[in-house]
């Protein structure tokens, strides 16, 4: 069987797939490559490795016929049309539970960061602004004692609330479709309606998948209920808040501070105004960037395919329904 890998991988989920007999060509270019690009590479092919966010919809699954398994070297699936994966018989998977600590990291380095403006202060050391001792220039807020508030609480989310009360003994609240009850007792959270999550949170990290109900959650009404003093934090997608309405309120001191490590479009050009804004930090999508769990993902991702080829089915299926037939 001939599987493709959209772009370069730890040589260890390589090997692995190469020790199982499969055939495998990698994209070594240092560009993504386009929809166009990506369906030629894949005529012929039996399995895909598909790193990063190319649109994988309907067309596209179409244009690929030989196509049996997809697996996708990420935890979010909003780029994949997972009926149509259904409608063509070919299983789906992604990488859940490997990268819920890193990117928590993340989550937690830019709550810490913006706590602080740290970058901003980084910044002028950078371009020579850095003059004397100023008692009270760009001072930060503190997080200890604070109320974090989680909007989605899922493996990622459990994994920021446990490192929050750790560090700064911080109060947990969570909005979610249904409750999370082994949560709850793992970190004392409280479930509160969405309303609550926005009027009492100090700091909200999003962390939920994005769907029509999600997007665009956090918005100019949102950003007006909460704290003046408060911080919004995202490191599930850049749809999830709307960044004009998310500009206004930080321009507007509605809320205190940003840290985005998803924006919407990605890349972030280089003149957006958020960038201009001391208590905003944005990271380009490195939630999971780290080797530990970027070897991780890949080898689960070619687990996946691997049971592929093997007649099994995937242990990360999305799309179990192919298996039901
Ligand atoms: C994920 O795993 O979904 C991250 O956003 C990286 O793609």
């Amino acid at each position: 069987m001939k599987v493709y890998i959209s772009r370069n991988i730890p040589t260890e989920a390589i090997n692995l797939l190469k020790e199982q007999g499969l055939s495998v060509t990698v994209n070594e270019n240092s560009t993504l490559l386009s929809k166009n690009e990506l369906i030629d590479a894949c005529q012929g092919v039996d399995l895909l490795l598909n790193v990063a966010h190319a649109d994988l919809d309907a067309a596209f699954l179409e244009a690929c016929p030989s196509l049996k398994g997809i697996a996708l070297a990420s935890v979010g699936y909003d780029h994949i049309d997972l009926t149509a994966a259904s409608k063509h018989n070919i299983a789906v998977s992604n990488t859940p539970d490997v990268l819920s600590e890193a990117t928590a990291d993340t989550a937690f380095l830019l709550m810490l960061a913006v706590s602080r403006k740290a970058f901003h202060r980084a910044n002028q050391v950078r371009l020579g602004q850095w003059k004397d001792f100023e008692f009270m220039q760009d001072l930060g807020i503190e997080l200890y004692g604070k109320t974090l508030g989680i909007y989605g609480l899922g493996r990622i989310g459990i994994a920021l609330a446990r490192k929050a009360q750790a560090a700064y003994n911080m109060n947990i609240i969570y909005h979610n479709r249904s409750r999370n009850l082994e949560a709850e007792k793992l970190l004392q959270a409280r479930y509160v309606s969405f309303d609550d999550l926005l009027t009492q949170s100090d700091v909200i990290s999003a962390h939920s998948f994005l769907s029509p109900e999600t997007t665009y959650r956090f918005n100019a009404d949102a950003f007006k209920r909460m704290k003046s003093s408060a911080i919004f934090i995202n490191t599930a997608r850049g749809k999830i808040h709307q960044e004009a309405d998310l500009t206004a309120a930080l321009q507007n001191g509605e809320i205190w501070g940003a840290g985005l490590d998803v924006t919407d479009p990605e890349p972030m050009l280089a003149n957006n105004p958020l960038l201009d804004l001391p208590n905003v930090c944005v990271l380009p999508h490195i939630g999971s960037a780290t080797i530990e769990t970027r070897t991780q993902m890949a080898l689960l991702a070619a687990s996946n395919l691997i049971a592929v080829k093997n007649g099994v089915p995937m242990p990360q299926i999305l799309n179990p329904e192919i298996y039901k037939g």
